[in-house]
């Protein structure tokens, strides 16, 4: 009787670790928290639009930093902060996490960056 029981407590413990592992690599984002905000979705779609993941992923650095790290270095950034990204994806620039450049995206519109950094900083 108690083997059973410790078999399922094992099968408990486990399947809820595997719970948040959306993207399959092991990253930290709690999605189940996220997703359902409008603002995730948003900032989401727009992400994809504008090919923003040619460069970034969620959770692992390509030519630009992850997203989620650049969720976790501006985590409580205010509304100044927040307008400084919006205009850095606008117009590029390098320097912040090494010396390749982010292409600028004179197509964004401040409203759209704007929600595109929301988004980001909901990755932490
Ligand atoms: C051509 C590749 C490329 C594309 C496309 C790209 N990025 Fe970037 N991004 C970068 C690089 C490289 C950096 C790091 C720049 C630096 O070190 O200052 C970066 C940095 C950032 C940062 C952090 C800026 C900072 O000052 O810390 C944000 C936010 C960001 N990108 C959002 C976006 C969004 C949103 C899009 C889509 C509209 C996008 N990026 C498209 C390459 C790219």
């Amino acid at each position: 009787m108690i083997k059973w029981f410790l078999f399922y407590l094992t099968f408990a413990i486990l399947s809820a670790c595997g719970s948040n592992d959306k993207s399959g690599s092991g990253d930290k984002v709690n999605f189940d928290a996220i997703e359902s905000n409008p603002v995730y979705f948003k900032g989401h779609r727009l992400v994809e639009r504008y090919q923003c993941e040619t460069c970034h992923k969620v959770d692992e650095d390509l030519t630009g930093p992850a997203h989620s790290k650049v969720a976790k270095k501006y985590a409580g950034a205010d509304e100044s902060a927040k307008k400084g990204l919006a205009k850095k994806i606008i117009d590029g620039g390098s320097g912040v996490w090494g010396n390749v450049p982010m292409t600028p995206h004179p197509n964004v519109s401040e409203e759209d960056a704007k929600a595109m950094v929301d988004y980001i900083l909901l990755l932490q």
